[in-house]
């Protein structure tokens, strides 16, 4: 596995592939990978005759109040895992390289893909991802991007830019990989106390309580959130920021739930903040009562 660490050097090596006409893949991530990092991964192996992995741990899309200084770095088994992998190439530039002084150049979408969840609780994350990843796609070159329904609003603002801003790299999005308790993996559970992470489960079983009352007829998304909120009830160290529901597609916010519903979430945990969420489809009703698919 070849490690790049200059912008330069990454883009004249994707840039020979691209003459060879090789296919190449990226995954872009800010390292302390786990299981869900590797499922992008393996599915940039399986498609791609190259593959790509970054990791950075972007300074821009973190707030002055969050994490960015603890932020896990386990770089050598980042390493290792990727080798094992068998990645072609690790993207791992240091922050100067990335944004020397002088650096004044931001990416904001706007519109309903940064109207709700997570966009107002978290002023300039987007811009932050966003900038990043169009600094990424113009260094790595790639056909193909893999990206998790983890970060399901990242994934509908990353399209969105693609498409606005004509990068011609197609936007895959992979489900997401959970523990055997139902817990999203993400680098941040490594921050839960053992309290925490006994009661961070609750998150998953409200997103499957939302989906049963969902499933049982119920169309409110107040009437849902009610029923979610039963499952977090008896969970003291857990305080929910906010439950949405919104369209998959558009990302605006739904009165009435119908067609495909991204029901997200997000929680403290302590000083843990993590999200969550589940598209559940929503049967059309037919005639006499009935539901159809
Ligand atoms: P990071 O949090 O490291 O995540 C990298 C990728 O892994 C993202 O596409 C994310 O959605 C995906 N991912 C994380 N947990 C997952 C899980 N449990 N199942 C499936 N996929 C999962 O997201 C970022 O980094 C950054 O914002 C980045 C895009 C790299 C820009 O800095």
């Amino acid at each position: 596995m070849r490690i790049l660490k200059l912008p330069l050097e990454m883009r004249c090596l994707s840039e020979r592939w691209r003459n060879q006409g090789l296919e190449v893949g990226f995954v872009p991530t800010m390292g302390a990978l786990h299981e869900g990092h590797l499922s992008l991964v393996r599915e940039s192996l399986r498609r791609c005759e190259r593959t790509v992995v970054s990791v950075f741990v972007n300074p821009i899309q973190f707030g002055p109040a969050e994490d960015f200084g603890r932020y896990p770095r386990p770089l050598k088994n980042d390493i290792r895992l990727l080798r094992r992998l068998g990645v072609d190439a690790l993207y791992h530039p240091s922050g100067r390289a990335v944004f020397p002084g002088g650096f004044a150049t931001l990416v904001d979408v706007t519109g309903p893909v940064t109207s709700g969840m997570c966009a107002p609780r978290r002023p300039g994350h987007f811009r932050g991802v966003a900038t990043i990843v169009a600094k990424l796609f113009n260094t790595v070159k790639p056909h193909a991007a893999f990206f998790g329904e983890k970060d399901a609003q990242q994934v509908a603002v990353i399209r969105r830019m693609v498409k606005d801003l004509d990068f011609g790299v197609e936007v895959v999005a992979l489900p997401i990989v959970r523990e055997p308790d139902g817990l999203a993996m993400s680098s941040r559970n490594k921050y839960l106390s053992p309290l925490e992470r006994a009661v961070a489960p609750a998150i998953h079983r409200a997103l499957r309580a939302g989906e049963r009352a969902i499933a049982s007829g119920e169309r409110k998304p107040g009437a849902v959130l009610r029923s979610m909120l039963r499952a977090f009830a008896t969970r003291p160290p857990l305080r929910v920021e906010y439950v949405e529901f919104v369209d998959a597609e558009t990302f605006e916010r739904l009165k009435i739930l119908k067609g495909n519903v991204l029901v997200a979430l997000a929680v403290r945990l302590g000083r843990t903040r993590l999200i969550d969420n589940l598209m559940v489809r929503v049967p059309v009703r037919g005639g006499g009562g009935k539901e159809k698919e």
